[in-house]
């Protein structure tokens, strides 16, 4: 019967899931954070306890001087400043509810121009991933992807303060692209929100473009893919039909010979290969790699970028590179045959660090003592 497999599916996967919430003091208040970014666009996001208006102050120079303000009251104050400059460092202050704060971010690159950016995954707000701030700021990137689980559990409010608070250093002045995870979907005593139900605080805190699960971020000559890969939380003709539908244009869009990237890089929560835990195998690999793998290899995807067993591994498949990062919480066991494994390391915390050129991308699991554990090179087209 398809309700008891369902039940069964959903205790199993509480099994597995990672620890429950702890709690913190917290006063929901927190940002600034960046959103959305383009070559001539940011989203200045920030939180506040209690709803009031929005002010943003930016220039291109310390003496600033535009200013953006919103007077309906919100709590989740999300300000778009639009005809940016490209490749240009701003500043920016923000005001409103009681909060005041301030940062800088540098617009995106046009065409071939190289640029830099850090991914992470499995951050579960762990305070080692503060000590991450001084490599995340030597890379100079252009954004940060966040392949999930950010928090231990989604639809808390707290916890996203404190994911913002620990990366304090770097997210008022980085752009986030986030993926949703299965952390994302879980409620704060732990078990899951049906369906996107469990999404909806990750889309009240993000401003990601689209449906903010799925969606795309054209940046240099690199497009960036979000997906949602939790399906067990989910309904799977949601995940499975309509979503590998959008990936399917999106990625036939990126090779039709018009402006098309040089670079496509997926980032999403589940990996398609991994030496983790045997008990994911059969749940959550097999599905990415039955729905989403054939067209990351047709359509020559160059980077997958995941996380969720909480080890950091390179593997290679017909062409398509898989970066899987844990930069928080570690200690899954390594005991999947992984014949596409390159190098697996469960027992540091790492960041991806990509140096995006016009011939290849660079890729580095960098350590919180900034040790450079693995390293790796990735051509503009398939071989
Ligand atoms: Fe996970």
């Amino acid at each position: 019967m398809k309700t008891t497999k369902h039940a069964l599916l959903v205790a199993l996967v509480l099994c597995v899931a990672g620890s429950a919430a702890s709690a913190w003091p917290t006063d929901r208040t927190f940002g600034p954070y960046l959103q959305n970014p383009t070559s001539t666009s940011m989203v200045v996001c920030w939180v506040t306890a209690t709803a009031g208006p929005s002010t943003v102050t930016y220039g291109a120079s310390p003496a600033l001087g535009s200013t953006v303000t919103s007077a309906a009251p919100v709590k989740e104050h999300q300000v778009a400043l639009t005809g940016l400059t490209p490749a240009t460092t701003y500043y920016y202050s923000v005001s409103g509810a009681g909060f005041t704060g301030s940062g800088t971010f540098k617009t995106a690159v046009l065409g071939a121009t190289p640029f830099s950016f850090v991914a992470m995954g499995e951050t579960h707000t762990e305070d080692a991933v503060g000590g991450f701030a001084e490599e995340v700021l030597a890379a100079s990137p252009q954004l940060i992807v966040d392949a999930s689980d950010q928090v231990d559990s989604g639809s808390s409010r707290d916890e996203w303060d404190r994911y913002f608070t620990i990366g304090g250093a770097f997210y008022p002045h980085v752009p986030v692209l986030n993926a949703v995870g299965n952390h994302t979907y879980l409620f704060s005593n732990g078990y899951p929100l049906p369906g996107s139900m469990g999404t909806a605080e990750f889309k009240r805190i993000m401003n990601n473009p689209g449906n903010e699960e799925w969606y795309s971020v054209r940046s240099g000559n690199t497009q960036f893919i979000a997906l949602n890969s939790t399906w067990y939380f989910e309904n799977p003709s949601r995940i499975f039909k309509q979503q590998k539908d959008w990936l399917k244009s999106t990625l036939a869009a990126a090779t039709d010979g018009v402006d098309d990237p040089t670079y496509k890089v997926v980032f999403m929560h589940i990996p398609t290969w991994s030496s983790g835990p045997l008990y994911r195998e059969a749940l959550e690999r097999l599905a990415m790699r039955k729905y989403f793998m054939p067209l990351f290899e047709t359509y020559h995807v160059n980077l997958v970028i995941a996380a969720h067993d909480k080890l950091n591994e390179h593997s290679l498949k017909s062409g398509v590179h898989y970066a899987q990062i844990a930069t928080g919480e570690l200690g899954h066991p390594v005991e999947t045959p992984n014949p596409n494994s390159l190098f697996v390391e469960p027992a540091k915390r790492a960041i991806l660090v990509v140096d995006v050129a016009g011939g290849a991308m660079t890729c580095k699991f960098v350590s919180s003592e900034g040790l450079v554990l693995h390293s790796w090179s990735i051509p503009a087209s398939a071989p």
